[in-house]
């Protein structure tokens, strides 16, 4: 693509930044539709956020992503601000919009869209959730909002696990998360479950480490999705197989966070042909 007078810029403000993948995604995206876009990373250093998303307003810059550590402070600068993504405090995606920008949480409908597109269901589902951090206190309220019938939420602090359960259940006036201490395997119903790993345990370099290694948990999962995608293979994906179980990395929800933000950023709706080759070319960075 040739830059020139008409070109649109997006791009990611966090700090780092300098490891991301998104421009991956986007300049791919963009390659494909033939829309006269640029997608760059903007460092921003500790105190300059309000600033820096003034500027862009100033600059009329498309949309940006927001990365750590900034998914909820940039929520003050915002002009508005999506309905999940209020709920959850975090946001990662800004759209242009009169005035400023619009906040949303594509990570969270990135992991949706990947998990809908591997045929994995939430709504009417029981889901075992690991951990009680960010990330997943934001899949419980993912899952809640759209539609689990029961979510049990383990956590090695229970009161951390309780804390996010009493929150969520009261946000969406329903007892939905149920927590549960990580010693807790046999208080599970006796059944299999899809079990959503959403702490950063087990993330390279630390790849032997594992919420949990007990093998009577492994026994209760048909499904495991872990949201790190580095390494390609994580401890709990490995201990999900060979207890005869499905696993999945959080690659594609990498990939889906994306796409929606570009079709929030475009106006347009990828195709999956158009993902599968943006995929291809992300999977070339660890494979
Ligand atoms: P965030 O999503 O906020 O970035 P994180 O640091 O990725 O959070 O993960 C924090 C989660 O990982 C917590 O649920 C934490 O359990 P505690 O609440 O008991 O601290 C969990 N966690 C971190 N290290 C762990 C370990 N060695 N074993 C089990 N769980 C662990």
């Amino acid at each position: 693509m040739e830059i020139d007078g008409r070109t649109r810029t997006c791009g990611l403000i966090g700090n780092p930044v300098e490891h991301t993948l998104s421009p991956v995604i986007h300049n791919t995206l963009a390659e494909r539709f033939g829309h006269n876009l640029v997608y760059v990373p903007f460092p921003v250093e500790t105190g300059r956020l309000a600033d820096a998303v003034k500027g862009a307003a100033a600059l009329r810059l498309l949309g940006l992503n927001v990365t750590v550590p900034y998914k909820s402070e940039v929520i003050p600068c915002l002009w508005e601000v999506d309905s999940l993504a209020a709920a959850i405090g975090a946001v990662n995606t800004l759209a242009a919009v009169p005035g400023g920008f619009k906040g949303y949480n594509t990570d969270m409908e990135g992991l949706y869209r990947a998990m809908m597109v591997e045929n994995i269901q939430i709504a009417d589902e029981e889901i075992i959730l690991l951990g009680a951090g960010g990330a997943s206190r934001a899949v419980a309220y993912l899952c809640a909002m759209r539609g689990a019938k029961r979510v049990y939420l383990m956590n090695r602090t229970l009161e951390k696990a309780q804390k996010v359960a009493e929150e969520v259940n009261r946000s969406v006036e329903r007892e939905v998360i149920f927590p549960i201490a990580l010693s807790g395997v046999d208080s599970l119903p006796d059944r299999r479950f899809l079990a959503i790993q959403g702490t950063s345990v087990g993330l390279a370099p630390h790849v032997e480490d594992v919420v949990i290694d007990d093998e009577r948990f492994y026994a209760k999962v048909h499904t495991g999705f872990d949201l790190i995608y580095s390494p390609w293979e994580t401890r709990f994906m490995k201990l999900v197989k060979e207890n005869g179980g499905r696993a999945y990395n959080g690659l594609k929800m990498l990939l889906y966070q994306g796409i929606i933000a570009y079709e929030l950023w475009n106006g347009v709706k990828v195709s999956e042909e158009d993902a599968g080759v943006v995929y291809e070319k992300l999977k070339e960075h660890f494979i």
